[in-house]
């Protein structure tokens, strides 16, 4: 397994509403390395969360990648649309493609990166199916919730699954993130990076939650990553 860069994705879904800019541009200064903007329509999760508009205004005020991680029925409807107003990545969800590799295609013909989200009940079938997907994509997100929500628990599940990407990823010698999206926090990265994930998607750890103890936006992301790294590094100062 070849080790690949840590990097955060600070998830704007837990920041707060009201200073929504100014927490990505913290996150940004803090060391986040992308954004993550879950799109969310009340239809194939039950809540609403960003639209077209939050894009431009973000932008304006950041230099790191936008991402759209699609969590929507029908993306490939609204593919344009998040490209046209400057998604740097579009995800979508596997059990929202029925022709994914289509779908892929879609996207990159907007010239932005493609990822993929799989659900924890989900298999990477329709990948091994379609190997040529995985070449073509940048990051291959585990979920390790069910999307809809911040702040849910880590399922066990993601573990194993993250170490099949891995060997996927080797099999078919491709070069995509390992991404996980959900429960990511100082008591999950460790495992998490030792099994192969390097793509750290974190909402409520980075924004803080009331059963989190309030620090800075940029201490959160520090902390992530010197958890990440040290258990990269085999100290066994991590959390678990
Ligand atoms: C869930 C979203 C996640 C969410 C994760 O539908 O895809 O990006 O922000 O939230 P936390 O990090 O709080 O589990
Ligand atoms: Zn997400």
């Amino acid at each position: 397994m070849h080790t690949k860069e840590i990097i955060i994705s600070a998830s704007i879904l837990s920041a707060n509403y009201g200073k929504l800019t100014e927490q990505a541009v913290e996150a940004e200064k803090g060391g986040s390395q992308t954004i993550h903007i879950d799109i969310m329509d009340g239809h194939y999760v039950h809540n609403f969360s960003f639209g077209l508009d939050v894009f431009p205004a973000l932008k304006k005020q950041l230099s790191i990648p936008l991402v759209a991680h699609l969590e929507i029925e029908k993306p490939d409807y609204f593919i344009q649309d998040f490209a046209d107003v400057g998604a740097d990545m579009i995800v979508v969800q596997e059990d929202t493609c029925p022709h994914l590799p289509r779908t892929i295609e879609n996207i990159l013909k907007t010239g932005v990166k493609a990822g993929i989200g799989i659900n924890p009940d989900r298999g990477f079938e329709k990948l091994e199916a379609n190997p040529e997907i995985l070449q073509k994509i940048d990051l291959l997100i585990v979920m390790a919730v069910y999307p809809g929500f911040g702040g849910q628990p880590f399922s066990p599940v993601t573990i194993p699954k993250i170490k099949k990407a891995v060997d996927l990823r080797h099999k078919y010698k491709c070069n995509f993130d390992i991404g996980v999206d959900g429960g990511v926090s100082i008591k999950t990265v460790g495992n998490i990076v030792k099994a192969g994930g390097n793509y750290l998607i974190a909402g409520s750890s980075i924004f803080g939650n009331k059963n989190l103890e309030k620090k800075e936006i940029h201490q959160n992301i520090n902390e992530l990553k010197k958890v990440a790294q040290n258990a990269l590094a085999g100290d066994e100062l991590f959390y678990v």
